[in-house]
């Protein structure tokens, strides 16, 4: 259907990145477009790549010149997706819309990875005026493009229209493997198999969820990294050295889209300088703020996501460069840094056992704050529905996730993953070795805080009885502050006179 004669199907405001990519993944799904960019040239960049991809066929997507223009070549309600950066810009492009005339039918779906409490705010601001939505995507470029996973959220009848839609653009799964279904092949959209999206829940929830995939993600790079780390440092090897033995990883519970690519960054020479790439990036990284979110939101609600918050200060560490430049002439380190060759393989098994135990603990921790989070606001999270549309598009798309679907699917109320009875054996099974390769690398002095981090979660959430009781004792003897006593019924709180008599009084 050429859209030059008839109206277009959606709206698509935003060509970036992300958003091109979603609009030629639209128009591969059979969707007739209205593409809007403030820079014209945006515009003119995504119609040039239809009309490459289209071949002989007629046009899929529209370019459009203003606001106005674009709605005038819709169809009534109608289906407007943004792909803007979060923030003000969502509210000024909302504003402009509403300025053109928009009427309550119509909706607008907001895919950028915004603040969730920004999502509901906004959803009540523009109630009564139109549907506002939200679609988080994960994915990347490639995933925008060929197949996102896609985490949807707000009002119900809004789902009802965009359901078919995003589950056609989304990745597939094979429902008997569990593995992705992958083609990116332009014009050749995978049709067949499981969608990767599903609806989470009322407004708020389908940015929660995303920013806590961002915060499982910077945890999973960042004990990836740790991993890469403690193979450079203590055994000397190079980095496609490294890249062979986590391609080697990839075969097995390690799989994951995370692994593949940092064994191609490991890979990849610098086209300038002939050496390996990595030696010539920068080590400092950078942040856009979704996996601080997290950390915070953790931090508010008391879900003890250490790996996220751990992987969160590694970055601010990293972005210590001068000081640390400074710090290496001064501050030493262990004697010993290196491993002899004959434990070289005992090493790598147990550096990949720890990463494999760590990455539990990360995702525990994830869903964990998912279960806090959501109870508290009243959302009834589906966690199998969740990680099975991670096991697909998303950025941590990993073979691993059909084990956390399995996990939620034998028990929706499951308290933890790891007490999940393939978790809690997959952790016995690797746990001495996980132990071991901490040991090394604190001994040579390697940076592990999320490997640790992990651990220290593991040893405490595995604890009847944790130092936390001499803590009570010290915030009572300095604050009174009172505490709870094992031998009686929660809620009584009782206070020792420490500077008088020493008798212990209940107080409430
Ligand atoms: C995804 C990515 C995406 C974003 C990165 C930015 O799910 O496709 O997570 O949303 O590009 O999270 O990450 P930084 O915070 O590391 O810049």
């Amino acid at each position: 259907m050429s859209s030059t004669t008839q109206q277009c199907q959606i709206g698509l405001i935003g060509l970036g990145v992300m958003g091109k990519n979603l609009g030629l993944n639209l128009a591969d799904n059979g969707y007739s477009v209205a593409a809007f960019d403030l820079d014209a040239e945006k515009v003119q960049g995504i119609l040039s790549q239809d009309e490459v991809e289209r071949g002989d066929q007629p046009a899929r997507i529209t370019g459009c010149t203003s606001f106005e223009d674009m709605l005038s070549k819709l169809e009534k309600p109608y289906l407007i997706i943004l792909s803007i950066p979060a923030g003000k810009p969502v509210d000024i492009v909302c504003g402009k819309l509403m300025e053109c005339g928009l009427s309550q039918d119509d909706i607008v779906v907001d895919t950028g990875n915004s603040l969730w409490t920004d999502t509901v705010e906004r959803e009540a601001q523009y109630n009564g005026k139109f549907i506002f939505f939200s679609c988080a995507v994960s994915g990347g470029e490639v995933g925008a493009r060929f197949g996102p996973s896609l985490m949807p959220s707000g009002d119900q009848a809004g789902w009802a229209r965009l359901e078919p839609v995003l589950e056609a653009i989304s990745a597939k799964v094979d429902p008997n493997t569990g593995l992705p279904l992958v083609n990116n092949e332009p014009g050749n959209p995978v049709k067949e198999g499981e969608p990767c999206a599903a609806y989470i829940g009322p407004t708020g929830a389908g940015h929660y969820v995303k920013m806590v995939h961002n915060g499982i993600e910077y945890a999973d790079m960042q004990l990836i990294c740790e991993a890469y780390d403690s193979l450079r440092s203590a055994l000397g090897l190079t980095p496609k050295e490294i890249a062979a033995i986590f391609r080697e990883w990839n075969k097995g519970p390690l799989n994951s889209y995370l692994i593949e690519i940092s064994a191609e960054v490991l890979d990849q020479d610098d086209p300038v300088t002939g050496e390996p790439l990595v030696d010539k990036i920068l080590d400092v990284a950078g942040q856009k703020g979704t996996g601080l979110w997290t950390a915070i939101g953790s931090l508010e609600v008391g879900s003890p996501a250490m790996a996220v918050t751990a992987s969160v200060y590694a970055r601010a560490l990293s972005g210590l460069k001068d000081n640390r430049v400074k710090a290496s002439g001064i501050l030493k380190g262990p004697e010993v840094t290196q491993v002899a060759d004959s434990e070289k393989e005992a090493y790598i098994q147990r550096v990949h056992d720890a990463l494999y135990c760590s990455k539990i603990c990360a995702y525990a921790q994830g869903f964990e704050l998912m279960k806090t989070a959501g109870k508290q606001q009243g959302w009834d999270l589906d966690f199998a529905a969740i990680a099975k549309i991670w096991r697909a598009g998303c950025i941590i798309r990993a073979v691993f996730l059909q084990s956390i679907t399995d996990a939620f699917n034998k028990d929706k109320e499951l308290p933890n993953l790891l007490m999940d009875d393939f978790f809690a054996g997959q952790i016995e099974k690797f746990q001495s070795s996980w132990r071991e390769s901490i040991v090394d690398g604190v001994r040579l002095g390697v940076a592990m805080p999320c490997f640790t981090s992990s651990l220290a979660y593991y040893d405490s959430y595995r604890s009847e009885t944790t130092a936390a009781n001499l803590l009570q004792g010290q915030r009572d003897f300095f604050g009174a502050h009172t505490f709870e006593r094992v031998d009686q019924p929660r809620g009584q709180f009782y206070h020792l006179n420490w500077s008088s008599d020493r008798e212990i009084v209940r107080i409430k």
